[in-house]
């Protein structure tokens, strides 16, 4: 199977396309590198140095004879929505409709499409763990674009009968990625400790997140593209709730050193806990998260500490 993936270059990019060659599959990227790295792309991977709203992209699918998309490539940034909604648009909505239209004229039947916890907004404790069908009310204009972005591919199944699978993820951390955007508490940790700075936790670090390891939604992803339970919404988390605290406890057992962070203001508009329902993947995809925390986090301390970049 040959599989387009938008954003190749980035952090869960770069996990994912690992995944496909692992599995025997054929990666082609499409990246215009605005925050991914041409280091993020193994050696042997074609690679096309290529907006998603470049005219050319019809002709890339056809030439290639990409059998299905992962559309991971567009704004990732919530505070930056909020300061540029026209430019989050651009690159979210626009960017989509973009790829539907270049799918429906070259008859690319499939695509995945990188979604966000984003699209729920601020919900009450006792919904915890949050599940697919739960009210959506995004709070920023990431939200609004991501969950605008399923809309067009809901509507594109019905009138034009593209497939797609949605897929909401939870804070992804690992390997690569960068210390900007959305979920990079952990690399941002990470990166402090490479330079032998201390970290800083807004808030009490009581607040919790659902951690997810890249190279399971990567697998998420993969299986995603093989399912015949198509059509629908799943989150990809590990339905676990871990706090800041719990996050600083962890590198300091795997880094062998006592860390004491620097805490400031909670910083506004910060939810105080956030957990997804795994449920519908496990039993709709078959897919289960393997790595636990303390394994995720060795593995990223491991990449930052030891500048395998
Ligand atoms: N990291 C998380 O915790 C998380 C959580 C929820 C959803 N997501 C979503 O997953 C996707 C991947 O996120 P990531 O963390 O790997 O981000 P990333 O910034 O590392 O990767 C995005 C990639 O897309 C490329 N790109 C951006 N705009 C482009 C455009 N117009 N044309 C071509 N390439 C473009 C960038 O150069 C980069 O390589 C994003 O859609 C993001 O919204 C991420």
């Amino acid at each position: 199977m040959k599989i387009l993936v938008t954003g190749g270059a980035g952090f869960i990019g770069s996990h994912f396309v690992r995944n496909v060659l692992k599995h025997g599959d054929i990666p082609i990227v499409l990246d215009n590198f605005s925050t991914g790295s041409l280091s993020n792309i193994p050696e042997r991977v074609r690679y096309y140095k290529m907006d998603i709203l470049d005219n050319k992209l019809e002709d890339l699918l056809y030439d290639e004879g990409i059998d299905s998309i992962v559309h991971l490539a567009g704004q990732t940034m919530v505070d930056y929505s909020l300061k540029f909604p026209l430019h989050d648009m651009k690159q979210n909505i626009e960017g989509i409709l973009h790829i539907l239209e270049a799918m429906r004229k070259t008859k690319v039947k499939r695509i995945v499409f990188s979604s966000t916890a984003a699209v729920y907004g601020d919900v009450e404790e006792v919904d915890l763990p949050v599940k697919e069908n739960h009210l959506v009310q995004p709070m920023s204009f990431y939200g609004l674009s991501k969950l605008t972005e399923e809309k067009y591919l809901e509507m594109y199944h019905k009138i034009f009968g593209i497939d797609y699978v949605v897929l909401r993820f939870a804070n992804v951390y690992g390997e690569r990625q960068g210390t900007k955007g959305e979920g990079g508490v952990i690399s941002i940790f990470a990166k402090c400790f490479s330079e032998n700075r201390n970290i800083t936790v807004f808030g009490d670090g009581k607040q919790t997140r659902d951690f997810i390891y890249a190279g399971d939604v990567a697998e998420g992803i993969y299986v995603a593209l093989q399912t015949s339970n198509i059509n629908t919404v799943y989150n990809l988390s590990t339905q676990t709730e871990s706090s800041l605290l719990d996050v600083v406890n962890a590198c300091s057992a795997i880094l062998h050193k006592e860390i004491n962070p620097c805490f400031e203001l909670e910083r506004k508009g910060d939810i105080y806990r956030s957990m997804l329902c795994n449920r519908k993947a496990k039993e709709g995809l078959y897919w289960a998260p393997k790595v636990d925390l303390k394994n995720g986090l060795k593995r990223t301390l491991a990449y930052f500490l030891n500048d395998e970049r």
